[in-house]
């Protein structure tokens, strides 16, 4: 399916992640989300009430992800941009691993940590290398990450190119993401009624769109399947 598409979308999640150390939201014993304070943090309100912790989580995030290094799952990601003449790779990570893993066409649905953002004059600037003080150094407002709350509306145009590249696609990729979070899981749902195969892969099933017709379950890690799967559709010259 893969070999014969001429457009192909990747939606990944933080399961692609995993591997380079970093937890993802709701699965294992390490899930962010478990931690019920650290839970209310992704809204407005609750950054708001746990400030200066909030702040600081996101600065210790910030810095995890840095610090990672992409894994075989993410360079598998790019070499399938580097095969397909019509890509896109949308991600719900805010790691910034794709990029570092060489991918180029990349929407980032839920924003990124590379970056803080001012929740009053909307500055955006590096992070500071002492996270103490989270006051907008232009006008004294709140710092925030440059992520995507719950109760946010997501980037209009990042959002608008994802459905017309799942629309368009011949076959999307959805890897890495128990596909819980809303708007972002109705891509692939969108690509398979427009005519589109879905690849699925994921360690477990859970929640995920029954295999069937152009639909196919590859269980396994990021890590391990999808340079499988790169290597399988096309093969190195012998
Ligand atoms: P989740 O934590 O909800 O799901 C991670 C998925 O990865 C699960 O389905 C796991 O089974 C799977 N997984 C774990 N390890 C894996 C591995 N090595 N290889 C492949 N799959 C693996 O993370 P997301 O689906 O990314 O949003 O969560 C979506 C959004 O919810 C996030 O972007 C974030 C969160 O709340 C916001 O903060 C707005």
């Amino acid at each position: 399916m893969l070999r014969d598409a001429s457009s192909v979308v990747v939606f990944s999640g933080a399961g692609v992640s995993a591997e380079s150390g970093l937890a993802t939201f709701r699965s294992g014993g390490n899930a962010l989300w478990n931690d019920p304070e650290v839970s209310t943090y992704p809204t407005p309100r609750g950054y708001r009430a746990h400030v200066p912790r909030s702040w600081q989580w996101y600065a210790m995030r910030a810095r995890t992800a840095a610090d990672a290094a992409p894994n075989p799952g993410h360079i598998a990601i790019a070499e399938i941009e580097r095969r397909v003449p019509d890509f896109l790779l949308v991600t719900q990570n805010v790691d910034g691993l794709h990029h570092r893993a060489g991918s180029r066409r990349v929407v980032e649905l839920h924003g990124n940590l590379r970056e803080t953002r001012c929740f009053d004059c909307d500055a955006r600037s590096a992070w500071p290398r002492l996270p103490a003080d989270p006051r907008c150094a232009r006008c004294g407002g709140l710092l925030r990450p440059d992520v995507v709350f719950f109760d946010e509306d997501l980037p209009a145009d990042a959002l608008e190119r994802a459905r017309d590249a799942a629309e368009r696609c011949d076959v999307l990729v959805s890897v890495g993401t128990s596909n819980l979070v809303w708007p972002a899981r109705e891509l692939p749902d969108l690509a398979h009624s427009a005519g589109a195969s879905v690849l699925i892969v994921n360690v477990d099933m859970t929640g995920q769109m029954p295999p069937g017709d152009r639909v196919v379950h590859l269980t396994g890690t990021a890590g391990d399947v999808m340079p499988r799967m790169v290597a399988r559709a096309w093969p190195a010259p012998t």
